[in-house]
């Protein structure tokens, strides 16, 4: 072949120039990327040697690793920002119980029902899980809702109040014991180590849930970090005996069989349902188990590469860390990789999630129903021997609704499983409305008269929630409770207010 092109060559010199110059234009191009690589590299170590502050132990406070990197705070405060919609997520507030009242229902008998709204960015952590219903009111008068565990995803406050007090001592506090020291909302030090700012992982948790899974965390790529950083609280958990220990029920593996299994093989169930009697299940936000289950975790892709992507500015790459949806900014996200417009890439975010959203609307009318006959049922005299088999049904299929609807992202992260996992809890709700149907028969009932739930409130009444107590209640804690924890914080040097 060789010898074919050097006579080429000879009797046409122009072949041999063309060769001559693209690989010159080939080496230039390499030399650029390694530079490019060493700029980087030169940028980062620059950044580190030029810290204003120095940052030692866990240190929640991010104003003050905003002042050796400026870049990353600015863009992280972003996450306080309320301005984008896409169809049908985004950094807004939302009541879903408002739009989705049914779920008010499916939710009954746990606090749940109370309020549900969905997320907005990590600034809001600490604000939303006061504010909620879901918390309650604790002070000298009513106790706790929630233990301590309830704090562990809102906050760097948390790893250094473990290291303070021991993590079990951590969970098994009352949530309001925390109040005061639990103050910083999501920030570096839950994702960062100070001294080389590498990213850690903070939360015993996970590296608990590693640990029995026979892998160690500290052999994770840099890659793999990217993820697992977000792992830390995007996932699927529950709090383990009376010490509230918080707990990944990874141990037989992370698909919705698996976790399933993991928790009837521990009788593990949240709450009895009020209305059904059924052993609940409460799914939490499996983002991170979901994910690895579709396209892009299977190519290689990280959380970060499509919430955090890089961003330039005076000719320094850096992370985003306004951590939002990748529709905001498609260009440095979707189309880093795809060569695609961005009406078609947002076309394709639609659909996944429209051919989703179609199966859940069903699910949650059906599921309503089931826990409606079921309740029909035990009014007329039903047995538990007779119930069961149907309670196990509806159990079954309240969980995988509640994984595919709570994992926010899931219909895009991995729309086949999330679609899979959908179809069977529509097939659970209705052979559980099968089973339930032969038992009102044989208790001579032939219709089971709704209730009208077509409103949040309706639905709320429906279950005997007195809202408008919880309301004043929580608004009188806010008004008297809340701002105490905020000045205690503050006289003791927890909250940053003057930078
Ligand atoms: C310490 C726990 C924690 C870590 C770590 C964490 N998150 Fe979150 N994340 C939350 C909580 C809590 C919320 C909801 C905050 C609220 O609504 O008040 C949230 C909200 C979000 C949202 C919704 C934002 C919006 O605008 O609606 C996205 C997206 C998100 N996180 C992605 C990520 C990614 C990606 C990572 C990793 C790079 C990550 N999170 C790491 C706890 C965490
Ligand atoms: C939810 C996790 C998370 C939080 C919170 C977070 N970071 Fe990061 N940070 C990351 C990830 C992921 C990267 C990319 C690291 C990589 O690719 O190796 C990163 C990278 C960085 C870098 C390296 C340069 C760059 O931009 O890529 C710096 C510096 C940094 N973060 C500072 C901060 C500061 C300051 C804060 C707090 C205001 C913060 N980070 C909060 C996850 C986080
Ligand atoms: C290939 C890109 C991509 C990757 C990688 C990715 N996501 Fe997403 N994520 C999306 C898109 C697209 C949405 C839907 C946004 C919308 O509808 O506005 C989304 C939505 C979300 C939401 C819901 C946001 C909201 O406003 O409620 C969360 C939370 C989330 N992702 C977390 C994660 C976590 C955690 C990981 C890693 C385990 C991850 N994502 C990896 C693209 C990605
Ligand atoms: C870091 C690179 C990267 C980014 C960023 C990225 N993707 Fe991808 N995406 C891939 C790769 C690689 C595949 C697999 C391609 C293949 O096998 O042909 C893929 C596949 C897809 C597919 C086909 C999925 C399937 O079922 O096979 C869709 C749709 C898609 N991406 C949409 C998006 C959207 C929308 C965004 C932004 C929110 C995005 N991607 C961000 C790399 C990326």
């Amino acid at each position: 072949m060789l010898k074919k092109l050097s006579e080429s060559i000879m009797r046409n010199p122009l072949i041999g120039w063309g060769i001559f110059i693209v690989v010159m234009v080939g080496v230039f191009v390499m030399g650029l990327l390694a530079a490019s690589i060493t700029e980087r590299r030169a940028e980062i170590a620059t950044l580190y040697a030029n810290k204003k502050v120095e940052i030692t132990g866990i240190n929640a406070k991010n104003e003050e690793w905003g002042l050796n990197y400026p870049r990353e705070y600015d863009t992280w405060k972003k996450t306080k920002n309320m301005d984008f919609r896409s169809k049908h997520l985004g950094n807004v507030t939302e009541d879903i119980l408002e739009s989705r009242p049914e779920m008010v229902v499916l939710w009954a008998g746990y606090a749940f029902s109370r309020e549900y709204t969905a997320p907005r960015g990590h600034m809001y952590a600490i604000e939303d899980v006061t504010h909620t219903l879901r918390t309650g009111t604790p002070d000298c008068e009513n106790s706790d809702m929630q233990p301590s565990t309830c704090w562990s995803c809102k906050s760097p406050d948390v790893p250094r109040m473990m290291q303070e007090k021991g993590i079990e001592e951590f969970y098994k506090a009352a949530w309001s014991e925390h109040g005061s020291e639990i103050v910083n909302p999501i920030g570096c030090a839950d994702c960062h180590d100070p001294q080389t700012m590498n990213l850690a992982i903070t939360r015993p948790a996970l590296i608990e849930a590693f640990e029995r899974q026979g892998r160690k965390i500290e052999d994770a790529t840099p890659q793999e970090m990217r993820s697992l950083v977000c792992a830390q609280c995007h996932v699927e958990y529950f709090f383990k005996g009376d010490g509230k220990y918080l707990t990944f029920p990874w141990d037989g593996g992370i698909t919705v069989e698996d976790m399933e299994e993991y928790y009837d093989n521990s009788n593990y169930t949240d709450w009895t349902h009020s209305l059904s009697r059924a052993p609940m299940l409460k799914a939490q936000h499996p983002d991170y188990e979901l994910f690895l289950l579709g396209p892009h975790a299977q190519r290689g892709l990280g959380c970060a590469d499509c919430h955090m992507p890089y961003k330039s500015e005076g000719g320094i790459k850096y992370s985003d860390h306004q951590i939002v949806s990748p529709l905001k900014n498609i260009s440095s996200t979707c189309q880093t990789c795809h060569r695609d417009s961005e009406a078609n890439l947002t076309k394709y975010v639609y659909e996944y999630q429209d051919k989703a959203l179609e199966i859940r609307n069903r699910i949650e009318v059906e599921l309503t129903k089931a826990h409606i006959m079921a309740k029909t049922a035990w009014d007329n005299g039903a047995t538990e021997s007779q119930m069961n088999k149907a309670l196990q049904l509806i159990r079954q299929a309240q969980w995988r609704w509640d994984y595919a609807v709570a994992s926010h992202g899931g219909s895009f992260h991995a729309p086949v499983e999330t679609q899979r996992i959908l179809a069977h809890s529509l097939d659970r709700s209705m052979q559980a409305q099968l089973e339930l149907q032969k038992t009102l028969f044989s208790l001579g009932i032939s219709e089971v008269t709704m209730p009208d739930v077509s409103t949040k409130a309706k639905a709320q009444k429906y279950i005997n929630l007195d809202m408008q107590k919880l309301h004043n209640e929580k608004e009188n804690w806010l008004k008297t409770t809340l701002p105490t924890w905020i000045e205690k914080a503050k006289a003791n040097g927890k909250i940053v207010s003057n930078i």
